[in-house]
């Protein structure tokens, strides 16, 4: 052991929240990688993290002596749980503690910690024993048998929770319900994708940008990292006996937020919401330009011109917007002034072509098919943004012509 670590607090972590590759080859003995870092988020949980570190530290002695760390992350708890944490240390070889002090939440905290770590395989457990210690054997063996992800669930066989009483239960399967509406292909992986206690191997999520919101890490890893094969174990979540829940109804809210965030963030999906969000927002920019320049109350100039050049600033208006957010992954790699000239140049012309295939289709609909005008613009408007979506994804923003 090196005296220098043995005593003094992890530095944090700073900038994104992205876990990089171990380095190779590494530079000192400090650098050498193990095979687990494991987690401990706290915040006030002087009563608790003694006890958590010595059972984790006597299960993991055995199973994976000196090939294993426990890093305890405290956000500078008023009971001083991170002293506590940094006074174990001379007993307790395979600990590590940092204290936050201008950052706080227990997700960003678990991968502060991640970030500082040198596993392969990274994990989570909470410090106030409602994740039996144990399971973590279990959740290590799924991993051994080739597993990316072990989560450990409270809705598979063996798994449970001690007294909740029927609104919490109902609250708790609502949340789930609501993830797998809103986010199928990342809800939908995990029987009990609300886990707090889980591994996933280091290679799975290097590299990603993760930005998770409230208290839901394992739904960002899965949304964000590329995790083919997950192993599940049952675990009953116990019932606290020290300190307390710091889950509030905010955490509800931060919930839905996320689940939002990710739903615009992910895949074709994601980005046909995000190029729909930016369509609305020109819907206003025209109205208001139309209103600036026409109404007799205000400049009064003659509605054609006055249309055209609304149109044109909203068209200029959705085209930032996309280049900036629906299709920014792909601008960026496509840089430098004239390139964004070329792709105005294409949305605007595609727009305009979008125009007229709305009075087209409206015309079709309302003279031909005898439906309802306003019904019938609708399906119009609708038929037009994903023609529009799909063509300016095709040309616009070339998904073939990209720089490396
Ligand atoms: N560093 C840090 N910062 N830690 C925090 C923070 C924070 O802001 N908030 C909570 N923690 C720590 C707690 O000290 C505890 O170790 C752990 O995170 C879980 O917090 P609890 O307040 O005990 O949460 P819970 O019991 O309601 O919820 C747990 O169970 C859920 C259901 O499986 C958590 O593990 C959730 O992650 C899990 O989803
Ligand atoms: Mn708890």
């Amino acid at each position: 052991m090196n005296l220098t670590r043995s005593n003094s607090l992890l530095p944090v972590p700073s900038g994104t929240l992205q876990i990089s590759e171990l380095p190779k080859p590494f530079k000192s003995f400090d650098e050498a990688p193990i095979k687990l870092s494991l987690i401990i988020p706290t915040y006030k949980e002087a009563a608790n993290v003694q006890t958590i570190v010595d059972q984790l530290s006597s299960l993991l002695d055995e199973a994976l002596p000196q090939a294993y760390e426990l890093i305890i992350v405290d956000d500078n708890s008023p009971d001083d749980t991170w002293k506590i944490a940094q006074e174990l240390m001379p007993k307790y070889p395979q600990l590590q503690v940092m204290r936050r002090v201008n950052e706080r939440g227990l997700s960003s905290a678990v991968i502060r910690g991640w970030q500082a770590s040198r596993g392969e395989v990274l994990g989570v457990i909470d410090a106030d024993l409602q994740h039996p210690p144990e399971l973590l054997l279990k959740l290590w063996g799924e991993i051994q048998r080739g597993g990316d992800m072990a989560v450990a669930s409270r809705h598979v066989d063996g798994g449970g929770v001690s007294d909740w009483s029927i609104v919490r239960r109902f609250l708790s399967r609502g949340a789930q319900i609501l993830g797998l509406i809103i986010l199928p292909g990342v809800i939908g992986r995990v029987s009990d994708p609300m886990s707090g206690y889980f591994m996933v191997r280091r290679k799975c999520i290097i590299g990603q940008r993760l930005n998770p919101l409230g208290y839901k890490i394992l739904i960002e890893v899965l949304a964000r990292g590329r995790v083919p094969w997950i192993g599940e174990v049952g675990y009953v979540f116990q019932e606290r006996q020290e300190g307390e829940s710091k889950v509030t109804s905010k955490q509800y809210v931060d919930y839905l937020r996320h689940l939002i965030r990710l739903r615009f963030s992910l895949g074709p999906v994601g980005r046909l919401l995000r190029f729909g969000l930016v369509g609305f927002s020109g819907v206003f920019i025209d109205m208001i330009v139309l209103y600036l320049l026409s109404d007799p109350t205000t400049l009064g100039l003659p509605l054609t011109r006055s249309k055209i050049i609304a149109s044109e600033l909203a068209i200029i208006n959705n085209f930032l917007w996309n280049d900036f957010w629906t299709f920014g992954d792909i601008a960026r790699r496509q840089p430098g002034k004239r390139q964004r000239l070329k792709r105005l140049l294409k949305f605007n012309m595609i727009c305009f072509g979008g125009l007229i295939l709305n009075v087209l289709l409206l015309n079709l609909l309302f003279n031909i098919f005898g439906i309802n005008r306003y019904v019938a613009n609708l399906i119009a408007i609708a038929a037009v943004t994903l023609w529009n979506f799909w063509l300016n994804m095709k040309l616009s923003w070339r998904v073939t012509d990209l720089q490396k």
